[in-house]
């Protein structure tokens, strides 16, 4: 089929890739002309694996194309998804202002003798934005086009992007009219998925639940990290125990600093806003985001009461992108705690196997702040490590290095990822999260 992306960030790039992957012909809109000429050479904005291989080769086959011209989009495209950003605003409402002058965009370039066109909101958005950019395009388009939209949402995680993509665990999308249902089933054909066809506002909904529903299960396995550390039970042992009940499941009950990215913090508060200006106050979630909050002033209160004072203190910081496998340092919980420890006079070094550039460029990280050369670098002299980002780099780390490198082998590990036993035997004093500190 061809299709049309306007938006190359993160999900419309890899949605374009990944849907020239299996064929379809595919046009990539951006309105950042120096970006789409990067792309055009074949080089990604972006860390993410794979990625670079699957543009670099649907371009050579003919697949993949990129170019400002919204118009050329909605020619070339019989369906049309809109992937631009919905960035939070101060009172955590969504800012809609780029899915309207997309919308209106694409209204002004449609015409007649084009048919029949879907356009697709593929950016998360709120409830009920579907009939908004239906109404939009009616009223900027010529008399005469004929159009629907759609809701499909995106739930793809930075670092799998790829994978999640080309293998999802399901497909939903929100039609009202069988011919649009029709297209996005011919585009969805290829991956083999489970499908769910909704209405337009549930797909909508779909995606703020989803996500809020993940970070409930972060919070709440970092709720009863909390009870662990009280009561002398292992959160790890706790998170496989009521992880093996299929109803519950082992996937995100991994306890630490709590979520960060792009996603989860904009998605819950998104979802109480939306909840709240439809009458109901979405009191568990506001509790799901406390939680998180908490969770990283209570590890800093940990690291304050083995150092007393951090002032003039060496700390090492491994791990600045909010999760591994990614080099995004958007709301990273990593970097947030080393502002919190710098504030207070901490002398900070740190290291990220990807996010050293992206920190550097938007991490709004204090001044003081050192980029170590290496990983084990920034832990000469240091009196404290302390482990932000959940790395396999860090997981793998050579324990004697450490132990020979800083001044005093101290780990404040957020995110879990040694074995206290371990430690032990190689005489480290090690605190993580929901464990008993050895
Ligand atoms: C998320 C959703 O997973 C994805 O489906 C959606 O489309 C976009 O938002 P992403 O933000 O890329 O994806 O990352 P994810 O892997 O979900 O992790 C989010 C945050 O939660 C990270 O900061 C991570 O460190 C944290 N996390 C995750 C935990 O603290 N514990 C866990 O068990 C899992």
């Amino acid at each position: 089929m061809k299709l049309s992306i306007i938006g190359t960030g993160y999900v419309g790039l890899t949605t374009g890739a990944c849907f020239a992957e299996v064929g379809h012909e595919v046009t990539c809109v951006d309105n950042n002309e120096e970006k789409v000429k990067t792309l055009l050479e074949g080089k990604i904005p972006i860390f993410e694996p794979g990625l670079e291989d699957l543009v670099k080769r649907n371009v050579a086959a003919g697949r993949l194309k990129f170019t400002t011209s919204t118009a050329d989009g909605v020619r070339d495209g019989d369906v049309v998804f809109i992937a631009v950003p919905t960035p939070p605003q101060p009172d955590g409402s969504v800012d809609l202002s780029f899915i309207e002058k997309v919308a209106r965009e694409i209204a002004e370039s449609l015409k007649p003798e084009y048919g029949f066109r879907v356009i697709v909101d593929k950016s998360t958005v709120p409830v009920k934005t579907g009939s908004k950019v239906e109404e939009t395009v009616r009223r900027y388009a010529p008399e005469g086009v004929e159009f629907s939209v759609a809701s499909n949402p995106e739930f793809l995680r930075e670092g799998c992007a790829v994978d999640d993509l080309l293998n999802p665990d399901r497909v939903v999308f929100g039609v009202n009219n069988d011919a649009a249902a029709d297209m996005m089933r011919r585009i969805y054909d290829p991956f083999n998925a489970p499908v769910l066809v909704t209405d337009i506002e549930s797909a909508e909904l779909i995606k703020h639940a989803a996500n809020s529903f993940l970070a409930l299960k972060i919070s709440y396995i970092n709720a009863v990290a909390r009870v662990c550390e009280k009561s002398g039970a292992d959160i790890e042992k706790v998170a496989e125990g009521i992880g093996m009940d299929a109803r519950i499941g082992r996937q995100f009950l991994n306890a630490g600093l709590g979520y960060g990215g792009s996603c989860f913090p904009k998605d819950v508060k998104a979802f109480i806003n939306i909840s709240e200006s439809l009458g109901y106050p979405f009191e568990l979630l506001k509790q799901v985001e406390s939680i998180n909050e908490d969770q990283r002033s209570l590890f800093l209160s940990r690291i304050r009461e083995k150092l007393w004072v951090l002032q003039e203190k060496k700390i090492a910081l491994w791990g600045l992108a909010f999760k591994q496998n990614t080099d995004d340092v958007r709301e990273s919980v990593a970097i947030k705690l080393a502002n919190d420890m710098m504030a207070e006079g901490a002398d900070l070094t740190g290291w990220d196997p990807q996010g050293m550039e992206t920190a550097k460029r938007f991490g709004n990280l204090h001044e003081s702040f050192t980029y170590g050369e290496d990983m084990y670098a920034c832990l000469d002299g240091a009196e404290a490590l302390v482990i932000g980002t959940e790395w396999p780099e860090f997981a793998n780390a050579d324990l004697e290095e450490i132990k020979k490198r800083m001044r005093t082998p101290l780990i404040f590990d957020g995110r879990n990822l040694y074995d206290p036993e371990v430690m032990a035997a190689h005489g480290i004093e090690y605190h993580s999260i929901g464990r008993a500190s050895v």
